[in-house]
């Protein structure tokens, strides 16, 4: 189906109520609801939804860099090129039965993005991109990404599931998962500091890669009574990003109080970039859920 502006999106439903949306514009997931109709990701009402501008909210995949470093695009350009609907995706190859969305019940689309010439002449190494994104029975909404060096040299990059979820009030929510690890600050040139706190909260601008962190992590939304959950395989890092009131009003694409309703959090690899040889595959994944507010986390 098509949007109002004419950009190409697949919407994923399940029989029980979930939905997921997902444009081939940045192969960007939208929206994620669950079987009561409620959404669980952010979408700022002020994003253009207009190329080559990347979409604000939802989950921007950042490749072949999170940030700006050097001359390429900050956050990579995957976010920002049309992708391309794959109906004979290569199967995901795993060692535990969680990683493969073929044998769970659901509905999946798979996306590629290979490199334009123009991609070429700023990032000049081959690859093949991949998403598969699987909307499961239940609600569960999993994304798992493949990245194929298909060059004759090696390169190395780095990536992000850019995830701005939904909250009722960013000063009722809380993140678990994250307390005691270390943690590099994009508010201070990346100096690395370590976490103190029980839990994280937020009354002021947050900027943060939280680095080698566990497989799971939480989101406590008081308000909401619900508890959503972020499971990542092969993405160490964490970015935990809210940009508060300043740098809300500094976005153009970003309503000026709409800091209140979202918070990203984001599995990535950052800290140690991923190198492939030609023909070498890296994959990454995660599942993200909701279940109500009474959940412990429980590493
Ligand atoms: C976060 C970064 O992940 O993305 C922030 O840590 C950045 O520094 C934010 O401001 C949004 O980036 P962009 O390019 O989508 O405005």
């Amino acid at each position: 189906t098509r949007d109002a502006a004419g950009l190409e999106k697949i919407i994923l439903k399940e029989p029980l109520g979930a939905s997921a949306e997902v444009y081939l514009y940045g192969g960007q997931v939208v929206s994620w609801k669950n079987d009561r109709g409620e959404e669980l990701l952010f979408l700022s009402s002020k994003t253009s939804f207009k190329p080559p501008k990347p979409i604000r909210g939802g989950i921007p995949i950042c490749f072949p860099q999170f940030a700006n470093v050097g001359a390429l695009e900050k956050h990579g350009f995957a976010r920002n090129r049309l992708w391309s609907i794959e109906t004979d995706a290569p199967p995901i190859l795993s060692s535990t039965n969680a990683s493969g969305s073929n044998s769970s019940r659901g509905s999946t689309v798979d996306l590629i993005l290979k490199p334009a010439e123009d991609d070429l002449k700023m990032w000049t190494h081959n690859f093949e991109l991949r998403m598969r994104l699987t909307l499961k029975r239940g609600g569960d909404l999993a994304q798992t990404i493949r990245v194929r060096n298909t060059d004759t040299k090696p390169f190395t990059f780095t990536f992000a599931l850019h995830t701005y979820f939904s909250v009722s009030d960013i000063s009722e929510v809380r993140i678990e998962g994250l307390e005691t690890l270390d943690f590099l600050d994009n508010l201070q040139d990346r100096e690395r500091f370590t976490e103190q706190g029980d839990s994280i909260t937020f009354d002021g601008e947050v900027d943060r890669v939280y680095v080698s962190t566990p497989t799971k992590i939480a989101i406590v939304d008081h308000e909401k009574k619900r508890t959503i959950v972020v499971k990542k395989e092969g993405l160490p890092d964490a970015v935990v990003w809210n940009p508060w009131d300043k740098k809300a009003k500094a976005m153009a694409d970003f309503g000026d109080d709409e800091y209140l309703h979202m918070v990203c959090v984001e599995p990535a690899v950052i800290e140690t970039p991923i190198t492939l040889k030609p023909g070498e595959e890296w994959k990454g994944r995660q599942e993200i859920s909701v279940v109500p507010s009474s959940y412990c986390s429980g590493q």
